[in-house]
């Protein structure tokens, strides 16, 4: 990384130091995956899964493939821990800063894939070993997200990523009130809220860097929305299926339940276009303008594309869904 680059991880990690207890929640006044399930030890717990195997038949075909697809991709976390301890500027030896935030953020993550998983199963709908063989594909074969070890292009990642993650989880938890399924719509909305709490702090890195860096920042931003930025499931598949097989799949069924669809994508840019001011970030240099400039034209041009885009109708078999 060249000095400079280093210098400013430095310099932002005085801000994330500061901001911890704003960006992560106390471990013992944070939820747990057991807060929103049946306690096995009670004496009603049979008849707490059998009403929740009775509301989870309300949920239509598409609803369980996004679930499911959106529960392999939260646990496939040890891809995303490592790549982001990977990421240069990251001294592993210390205990606060950048270490700190990723162990922090990582400790929050993984009680998303936890109690989906959890749910998942008591649900009765699912084929567990077929989506357990999913995550274990999908941890295997890792991901190509165009960020290398670079941190501005992985914040740049992860402010989009987190708000990504926070609409999807919405939007299903919002599906599942509507089918009267009120604890898999509390379950949605509580890992929706980390979400949107881990897309404030990277957006904030975002924020600091381009105070100090911009020209730099300004050209990993607009990199990384020409590679575009893809999915952290997009090498998904199933048994005997090819490498990223099932990904289209899963995403042509959350386009069509609105879960996450080309709209929002276009939404995301913009609202980042918004927080990061990118209209007016001053002392760029001649290729940060014309950085900037592909930026501020980009959402018109994906917008034009998205309205040509058609839903596919057809309805995948998906191994996992055992209904
Ligand atoms: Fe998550
Ligand atoms: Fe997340």
């Amino acid at each position: 990384m060249n000095g400079s680059r280093l210098e400013v991880m430095n310099h932002v990690e005085k801000y994330v130091v500061k901001k911890l207890p704003k960006f992560l929640r106390p471990i013992d006044q944070n939820w747990q995956p057991a807060d929103f399930l049946p306690d096995a030890r009670d004496i009603s717990f049979f008849d707490e899964v059998r009403n929740l195997q009775e509301r989870a038949k309300e949920l239509a075909y598409d609803f369980w493939a996004v679930l499911i697809g959106d529960t392999i991709t939260e646990e496939a976390l040890p891809t995303y821990e490592s790549w982001l301890a990977g990421m240069e500027g990251v001294n592993q030896q210390e205990r606060s800063g950048w270490t700190q935030w990723i162990r922090g953020w990582t400790a929050e993550e993984n009680r998303h894939g936890d109690l989906l998983n959890k749910y998942l199963y008591l649900s009765g709908r699912v084929d567990m070993k077929q989506m357990e063989i999913s995550t274990q594909y999908l941890l295997n074969d890792g991901f190509d997200i165009g960020t290398a070890a670079d941190p501005y292009r992985n914040f740049i990642y992860t402010s989009f990523q987190e708000q990504a993650t926070l609409i999807s989880h919405m939007r299903v938890g919002a599906i599942a009130k509507k089918q009267d399924n009120p604890e898999l719509a509390k379950i949605c909305a509580k890992i929706a809220a980390d979400e949107g709490r881990h897309a404030h702090a990277y957006q904030s890195f975002v924020t600091k860097i381009m105070e100090v860096d911009p020209n730099e920042m300004m050209l990993a931003f607009s990199d990384m929305m020409r590679k575009k930025i893809v999915m952290p499931a997009h090498y998904l598949r199933e048994l005997g299926g090819e490498l990223g097989a099932t990904f289209t799949h899963f995403s042509d069924a959350a386009q069509r339940i609105g879960v996450y669809t080309a709209n929002d994508y276009v939404d995301i840019l913009e609202s980042l276009l918004k927080i990061w001011s990118i209209d007016h970030v001053p002392d760029l240099n001649e290729a940060g303008e014309k950085a900037r400039d592909y930026l501020m034209k980009l959402p018109d041009r994906l917008r034009r594309v998205s309205e040509r885009l058609k839903i596919p109708e057809h309805q995948y078999e998906f191994s996992w869904i055992g209904i």
